[in-house]
Order: structure tokens, then sequence, then C-alpha cells
């Protein structure tokens, strides 16, 4: 008979603070160093001269994210030496003293400026809780954090990654769809980051309930994180991208306004929406196919009623020069003789008990397994099943509930994961499991559409998501707050690495007004992901469908966006090198500048480095901007105006307060219909003229295949040298 263990002295204090403790025992490494003490070992590695590695763990060995890093390995050059009580490693950007007697880390930049320092009670887990404790700095701000609500700075406040399907969202609710443990911190004129590679449910304080500390912890796992120092924030970013990826270059359609419903249907009603878009001469490029378009919700099926020739009407619509983006949802719906799910199910390729029977639960079909994507036999399946839509012409997919979403939405935590054939448990694996579908939904996109760049648009992701989708910030609300809440949510994302996202403007949930509707349009033709989307039973949200005022201001900006097309898509090129985003919070640019912190200005941005955008609720007539260093130009009249300063700016509904950098090189081409249509064939250059030079590379290519990946393309630098 099994006796419950009574409480051990060991048993009761493992809910209790536990620190590394002294080091007994330290060794250098080819990069870095190891440590032990008596309850933990750690790690110190030198990843590039401005990242470092922190690894501690009470287990045998280190436990390891196989999903989000992709850096490889260099040879960097560093020194170690033992000082009094201490390691000091130093490289050619950062310096980080180990403390010997506690492993609390220290970094510095080479000045001796201290850029961040564990508390003192540093590294230290509470059971299998795993936390790092540290100080904060004099006016210390933090940044990033991914898909968060808030404020630009997250100080104040404490976040919780954990992927979460959350209908109709508060602008201050938390978590939601895509966690990103990576944050920026900044103070004294320096920038810092910090990545926490461990997927389980993870939180990052930032001085909610406490004045003593910030700190970030997982419940379980290793302390495993990046300290990235360079000189800016932009810097800080691109290091962050080449520790997790960087965004592929999308297709050029991607870039252009997309139609989103739940859900157009039949094929009439979508051939008609396309038709209205063109007669309207409102341009557009996409049109997506939510989940109606299934029999009973079925992934991987036709409704044969309502879409009773799919082939035949993707190829009107392309005849039109419309591309399909088809919604994907990862329930397989549990019904014998339904072919994913039998196949799925003779394979074992789905989410499974302990026990090995497969985890059901409900979403749309009614219950239904559940694709297991960390597994690599799974994702292989899945790319193949994708031709079932390729073959009828769709182009695109949208990979949706893959947090993974099902009603309750309580996933009981013993399910188990394959976790690239180490098994893990939904503790450990939910966070990395949308990812998962985004990159196997991305990798059968190209098995079945072989040099067709694909575009993959995820709600759920996790660190390193940029590589495999764009990603949208689900299901918000038709309201003023919304808008500008979806504006910081894009710009958060942005400082964490995914250039690529939007959210649904007009607001999914509830009824857009007039005029917030031509707002939230004039806003989003400046947001790397231009899509509107709405929510079922819900009054009409296409660009005429609120009357004709805002026709014209729709049209006006949809225009307007497929007028720079040329600058957006060279400086999505720009952003598949770099990593930086293309919706750029002004903490990039202007880091050391406290007013655009404060709530009045933090939700400006500057858009393809050179539009500063200020948005601004629909009702009022009349916006304090903060113009920062520089001069600018309005850009509807070009008035110029000195930065440095605060001005007031008209804003009546047809003038989204926009204003240009002096100095800036933009591309312009004629009004088309789409982004794939022929223009008069002349690339508009406008200057800026400014006190300092600048320069712009102008890019081109065939906007759909990888040829540009064998060098087929045209670049050209185009520089600017004021005459002063
Ligand atoms: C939830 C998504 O967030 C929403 O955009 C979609 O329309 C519905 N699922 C229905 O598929």
């Amino acid at each position: 008979m099994i006796q419950n263990p009574q409480p051990t002295l060991q048993h009761q204090s493992s809910s209790r603070y536990v620190p590394i403790g002294k080091i007994d025992k330290w060794t250098r490494t080819s990069d870095g160093f190891s440590a032990k003490s008596e309850i933990a070992q750690v790690q110190i590695t030198v990843i590039r001269a401005g990242i470092i590695r922190i690894q501690a763990t009470r287990n045998d060995s280190f436990d390891v994210n196989p999903y989000s890093i992709v850096a490889q390995p260099q040879e960097i050059d560093f020194f170690l030496e033992e000082q009094e009580d201490s390691l000091i490693l130093t490289t050619s950007q950062v310096q980080v003293q180990f403390d010997l007697q506690g492993g609390i880390c220290s970094f510095f930049d080479l000045n001796g400026f201290l850029l961040n320092k564990d508390d003192s009670l540093g590294i230290s887990w509470l059971g299998t809780e795993v936390t790092c404790y540290k100080e904060v700095q004099a006016n210390e701000k933090f940044i990033g954090l991914g898909e968060k609500t808030g404020n630009l700075n997250r100080a104040g406040r404490a976040y919780t990654n954990w992927n979460t399907d959350y209908f109709g969202y508060g602008i201050n609710d938390d978590p939601l769809y895509a966690s990103i443990p990576f944050y920026i911190g900044l103070h004294g004129e320096k920038a810092y980051g910090i990545y926490f590679d461990n997927t389980h449910k993870s939180v990052f304080n930032f001085g909610a309930s406490t004045d003593r500390f910030s700190y970030f912890n997982a419940e379980d796992g290793d302390m495993d994180y990046y300290f990235i120092h360079e000189p800016t924030v932009a810097e800080i970013i691109s290091s962050y991208a080449t520790l997790t990826g960087k965004m592929k270059m999308p297709p050029k359609w991607a870039l252009g306004y997309q139609q989103c419903r739940y859900s157009y249907y039949p094929d009439s009603e979508v051939l008609a929406l396309s038709t209205t878009f063109r007669d309207k001469k409102i341009p557009a490029d996409v049109i997506y196919l939510d989940i109606h378009h299934m029999e009973q919700y079925k992934v991987f099926t036709f409704d044969g009623e309502k879409f009773s020739d799919p082939k035949n009407l993707i190829s009107r619509l392309k005849e039109k020069g419309f591309r399909v983006v088809v919604i994907l949802d990862p329930g397989i719906k549990t019904e014998a003789g339904y072919l994913p799910y039998e196949e799925g199910k003779a394979k074992g390729l789905f989410l499974k008990y302990p026990d090995g029977k497969d985890y059901v639960a409900q979403v749309w079909p009614g219950w239904c397994a559940f694709p297991d994507f960390t597994n690599p036999d799974t994702r292989s399946w899945w790319m193949e099943k994708l031709v079932f839509y390729t073959e009828a012409g769709v182009d695109g997919f949208w990979t949706d509930m893959n947090e993974p979403a099902s009603w309750g939405q309580f996933t009981p935590n013993l399910i188990e994961f394959d976790y690239e054939g180490t098994t893990a448990s939904h503790r450990k694996a939910r966070n990395i499991y949308g990812m998962q579908m985004a990159k196997s939904t991305q990798e059968g996109s190209v098995l079945n559409l072989p040099n067709q760049r694909p575009f993959v648009l995820t709600r759920a992701g996790f660190a390193g998501v940029q590589r495999f989708a764009a990603v949208w910030t689900g299901d918000n609300v038709s309201t003023e707050e919304h808008m500008l809440a979806g504006v910081r949510l894009v710009n958060s994302l942005g400082l964490s690495g995914v250039p690529f996202s939007g959210y649904d403007l007009g607001g999914f949930a509830g009824e857009a007004t007039k005029s917030l509707y031509a707002r939230w349009m004039s806003i989003a033709a400046f947001s790397p992901l231009f899509r509107a989307h709405s929510m079922i039973n819900s009054n009409d949200a296409e660009p005429w469908a609120f009357g004709e005022e805002v026709e014209e201001i729709s049209r006006t900006y949809m225009k307007l966006r497929y007028n720079l097309l040329p600058t957006i898509y060279s400086k999505f090129r720009q952003s598949s090198h770099t990593g930086l985003p293309l919706a750029a919070s002004l903490a990039i640019a202007y880091s050391n500048d406290p007013l655009i912190f404060t709530p009045a200005f933090q939700n400006q941005y500057l858009f393809c480095d050179s539009f500063l955008i200020a948005p601004v609720e629909s009702f009022k007539e009349i916006l304090k901007v903060y113009l920062p260093v520089g001069d600018w130009y309005y850009f509807f009249n070009d008035q110029a105006h000195s930065g440095g300063q605060v001005i007031y700016q008209d804003c009546p509904l047809n003038n989204l307060p926009v204003f240009v950098k002096a100095g800036s090189i933009l591309a312009l081409q004629s009004d088309v219909a789409h982004s794939s249509a022929k223009h008069d064939g002349i690339l508009r250059i406008h200057v800026y003229a400014g006190s300092e030079g600048s320069e712009y590379l102008h890019y081109e290519d065939d906007g759909v295949s990888f040829d540009f990946e064998s060098g087929v393309y045209h670049e050209r630098l185009i520089s600017y040298s004021p005459m002063n």
C-alpha cells in the first residue's frame, strides 16, 4: 500500500526561497565559464560581443528551448579573470561580474556604467518556479515584451506569458494570444535587452506590488536568459533578431489592403465583394475566407453548397487581381470517416493524455483532436494536407485559435506534446504550439507552391514567430481606445522582433461608428499589416458601408498606401535584414527623450523611418503632437515645423496627423487597383529638404517568387546631400 509521504523538512522548504548560494567550484569553458554551488549549476556563455547567456539549473543538465534561438555559435574573444570574490568576464562590448558568494550578476558597459544588476536575492527557486530578481536603476523604463497591453513604459505593471484566446479583451487585460519574453531596459541614456528563453508560463514584474526589484520568472524549467547590450535600442532589437530570427520577405500582395469578415459566404457574395472594390476604384489585394467556407467547420473541406466550385471562384477572383487567404483552425473534428481525423489518429499525430488516449476538446466543429505541431511527423503531415487549398488556388493561410483555444479555455496541464521527441507537458509546450502551427503552415505553403513566397497570419506565437508568420492582435473591439491600444500593441511587437503585424481595423467585436471606421482606416494605412475584419452578426464593415464621406476618406488613405508601396516594400526588404520594425515606437529613435513616454505621446510612431504618425481618436479635431528633435513637414501641405516641441495640429477626419522627417526620401507610384497591377511606369521620388543628408535604398523584385534570393532583384541607393 502506498502511504502518503509525511512532509519532511526538505519537503516543506521546497516552497520557500532557495538561492544559488555560494559557488564552490568554477571552470573556464571555450565560450565562457561554468560554476557550481551546492544546489545549482550556472553557465555563462558569450554568444556575441554584446550578447551574454546566463543559465542556472538545479538539475544535472540544462533545459533547452529548441524552438526560438537560431543564432549559430561563433568564436568571440573574451577575457576572464578571478578577483577577490568574483569572476570578471569582459568582451569588446560588455563586462559581467559574477559574484562567487551568491551567483549575483552585474553587467557593465566598457566605461564602467552599470547597465543591469541582480538584486541580492539573485536567481532563486520556489519549488519548481525559477526567478531572477533585478535591481531597478534610477528612472529605469521598460519597453517591449511583445503583444502586451498598457503603456509604452511598462514600469509598475506585471505581465504573464501564457498564450490565451481572449475574445473582446479589455485594453489593459493580460495575457493575450502571443508571448514574447523579451524586454528592453532604459536608464541613464543606456539600454540593454533581456530575452528569457523559457517556454513555461512566465511572469515579468516591472514593479507591481513592490518597490524593491523587478523580476522575471517561470513556473518550471531553468533560468536561461540572454543579456544584450548595444549602443542603441535599434541595435538591441537587431541583436535579438539575430538570436531569434528575422522575418522573411513577404509577397508584395500581403502589403496591400486585406479584406476580412467572419465570414464572407456564399461564393456569390465573395465575388460581389471583389467587384465592388474594383467598381468603386478602391484598391485591395486580399479577400479572406473565414470558418464558413468549410463544411461543418472541418478543416480541409469546402462547404459544398456555399462554395460549390472553389477553384472557379478563386480563379475569377485572381482575374480581378485578388488573392485568397483561408483560415486554418487546429481542431480536427473527431468524426469517423473524416479523413484528416482518421489519418491523424492512425498515425498518432494528435496531442495525447499520458495514458496514450487522444486529447479531445470542443471548438467550432464540436469535439476535436489537436494535431501535435511539436511533433515533426505531424508538421510534415499538415504540410502535405495544405495541397487541398493550394490546388484550389489559395495563396495564403490564417492560423487562428492556435493558443490552442477550446471552449472552456482550460486545457489540462497533463496533456503531452512530442516536443521534438523529448515529450513535454502542456505547461512547457502551450506557448510554443501556435508558432509551430505557423511554421508547419509556412513550410506547407512552400511545399505546395514551390516558387511562391508564403503568407501566413497567426494569432498565437512565441519568441521567433516572426520567422514564420505575420501576427495580428486578435479579437479587439470597435472603440476609440482599442484603436489606440492596437497601435501600441503593434509598436510593442515591433520592439520585440516582430515587424509584420496589425490589428483588425474597424474593430472585430461591436460596431464601429462612421468616424471611428474612417480614422481607423487612416491609421491602419500606416500599419505593416493593413487588414479590416469584423465579427459575425455585426453590421457590414467594408470601406463603403459607412456612407459616402467615410468611403471617400477610406479610398484616399487606401490609395495613398498603394502610392507608397515602393517605399513600404523597400523598407520590408530592409527589415528582413535588420529585424527592425516598419512601425517603430519613438522609443527606438528617441530613446532618451522622456516626453515620448508620456501618455499623451506614447502612441506616436515612425512608419518606414520617414513618417511620424500621431494616432488620434476620431472625435478630436485638434491634437497635441510632439515632434522630436529634427525638422518635420506636415504631410498634407508641407508646412515645416522644427522638432523638439509640442504643436497643436488640426485633425479633421480626413487628415490624420502625419509628418515627414526632414531629409526623407520617399518613392511613390501612380494609383493602382492592386499591388500587381501595372502602374504608369514612373517612380516618383520625393525628397524632403533637410539640414542633414540621407540615403534610401530602393528595392524591387518580382514580388512573388524566391528568385530574389538568387540575385534577381533591382536595388538602387538614392542619396540626398543638402547644399548648406
Ligand atoms: C477567432 C478569430 O480571432 C477571429 O478573427 C475569427 O473571425 C474567428 N475566430 C472565427 O474564425
